[in-house]
């Protein structure tokens, strides 16, 4: 299983000051360096932590791939397609939320999920849907033509009992199996931590969890680099 390192929040502390330190492209290039798979930044309409110019330094500096999060808007999919990140991976974004809440509707939306994804392909930009463990929404995810689909792991990762942390993992593995048969790529991310990756791990169909918060609030006590490091042992 690979780490994709999300670094939003390295710009959430940036945008506390509204300075330039810490730069999350300085995070990107200790990330890398660490052995993160890739980085992972959403773009949010309101700009909260990550800006246009975070995205396109980022362009031009990530060595490893860049996975732009993003709502299909279309003032940020002109966006992507000009930046040309390897990959987008799409979204449903709340201005209220303090951060994704859910997976996408995409089962009942195919044709809209389609034409997004051709055009992107078109540009030569991989698509990646980031969606409920659910089989209607693995189906639909497949018959629009993606290449990924992001699991949503926010209820697993929330689950407090044994119990019901089984019961979300036994949903995260059928998913995982299901869509692994659809000929799709299985990430996985949202809330995950030190604590609870370790099961995760263990779902061999997830090919590459993203991971952010957990990993930030770690890399303030230990250092990004050192910290990267230990996700990745703790996934291996
Ligand atoms: N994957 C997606 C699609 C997300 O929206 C987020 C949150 O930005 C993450 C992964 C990472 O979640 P966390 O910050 O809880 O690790």
């Amino acid at each position: 299983m690979r780490l994709a390192v999300n670094i939003d929040h390295f710009a959430t502390v940036r945008e506390a000051r509204g300075g330039i330190e810490p730069d999350p492209v300085h995070a990107a290039v200790i990330a890398e360096l660490a052995g993160a798979s890739g980085i992972v930044c959403h773009l949010r309409e309101d700009r909260r932590h990550v800006n246009d110019r975070d995205v396109r330094v980022l362009r031009d500096t990530i060595t490893t791939k860049l996975d732009l999060e993003m709502a299909a808007t279309p003032k940020i999919i002109t966006i992507a397609m000009d930046i040309v990140p390897e990959l987008v991976t799409i979204v449903p974004e709340k201005r209220e939320e303090l951060t994704t809440e859910g997976g996408l509707a995409v089962a009942g939306n195919e044709a809209h999920y389609s034409e997004l994804t051709q055009r992107f392909h078109d540009r030569g930009i991989e698509v990646s849907l980031f969606i409920e463990p659910e089989a209607s929404q693995i189906e639909a995810a497949a018959a629009c033509g993606v290449d990924i689909i992001e699991l949503h792991t926010g209820t697993y990762a929330n689950a407090r009992s044994r119990a019901a942390k089984d019961i979300q993992l036994e949903r995260l593995r059928v998913a995982s199996a299901l869509a692994a048969q659809a000929g799709l790529v299985v990430t996985a991310g949202h809330g995950l931590d030190l604590r609870n990756i370790g099961p995760l791990a263990e779902i061999h169909a997830i090919e590459e969890v993203s991971i952010g918060h957990a990993l930030v609030a770690r890399a303030m006590f230990i250092g990004l680099e050192q910290a990267v490091r230990e996700f990745i042992v703790a996934i291996a």
